[in-house]
């Protein structure tokens, strides 16, 4: 069902489902809390599972600003957390962008982490030339809207075998993009291009974690997860084959069985 709660003065729409330990399921640039159906259809069953819209995207209140920091987006959760009464640590799992707002999470909000999913994301920042990419494509954005900048992203969205067999996959990923107003996609691509890298952090993260990653996956390649799992002193990495950038949606079967094993192997006492 999804319910709009009032965070610093805005309404932000999450999708809540599910009873047990919550989990809090933060989409990917530039998506929505749509992104998780095939978890938030399965995991409902054993977790209380949150799926925000962060503000700006899908049916949550526009942002106000040429540039949405993954920090504000951090402390919108934390927000949307008490707004929902929930004071308990939570497990976090974010895709892409959803990751690097994690990090944001970690910076500023830690004692309401109990665990952590990494889904097809990255822990350093971007390289001089992504991050004029980045400001390009906002202008681009503002001028001619939300369509190019989906279409230049479709092909590194996904695995092969999802492109090439899965039609109704793909278009309802399109689908969701596109809904993003142009405004949002530009702010949230300075924002991305304006954090900081978190390799630092890595060794800092203590609670449990999990890490995913599409064994195809061109924004967030295996090798670049496998060194961050490798620096954090609590983490495990899981590679999908035939997945790319949106592993989640693509292998949901093999996703929510890592997330459940995860969940039951890291289950306090
Ligand atoms: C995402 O899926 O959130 C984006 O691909 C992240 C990025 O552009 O770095």
């Amino acid at each position: 069902m999804t319910q709009h709660y009032r965070v610093h003065g805005r309404r932000i729409a999450a999708q809540v489902a599910g009873h047990g330990e919550p989990i809090l399921l933060v989409h990917g640039f530039p998506l929505s809390h749509r992104m998780w159906h095939g978890q938030i259809s399965h995991l409902g069953q054993s977790f209380r599972l949150i799926a925000p819209d962060l503000r700006g995207f899908g049916l949550s209140d526009p942002h106000v600003g040429d540039t949405l920091l993954m920090d504000e987006l951090a402390d919108d959760l934390a927000g949307l957390l008490d707004a929902m009464g929930i004071s308990q640590p939570v497990t976090y799992c974010g895709l892409s962008m959803g990751g690097y707002v994690a990090w944001s999470f970690v910076r500023r909000h830690r004692e309401r982490l109990a665990r952590l999913i990494l889904c097809d994301t990255l822990a350093a920042g971007d390289s001089p030339e992504k991050v004029e990419g980045r400001l390009t494509s906002a202008q681009r954005a503002e001028r001619e809207g939300t369509m190019p900048i989906v279409e230049a992203m479709m092909p590194l969205m996904l695995a092969e075998r999802t492109l090439n067999h899965c039609p109704d996959l793909t278009e309802s990923l399109r689908e969701i993009m596109v809904k993003t107003r142009p405004e949002t996609v530009a702010a949230a691509l300075r924002g991305m291009a304006a954090r900081p890298d978190s390799r630092e952090l890595l060794p800092t993260v203590n609670c449990p974690s999990l890490l995913i990653c599409g064994e195809e996956d061109a924004i967030s390649p295996p090798e670049a997860m496998e060194i961050m799992a490798e620096a954090m002193p609590d983490a495990r990495l899981i590679c999908i084959p035939e997945a790319g950038h949106m592993a989640p949606m693509e292998r949901p079967v093999i996703v929510n069985g890592a997330i459940r094993v995860f969940m039951h192997e890291t289950a306090r006492a």
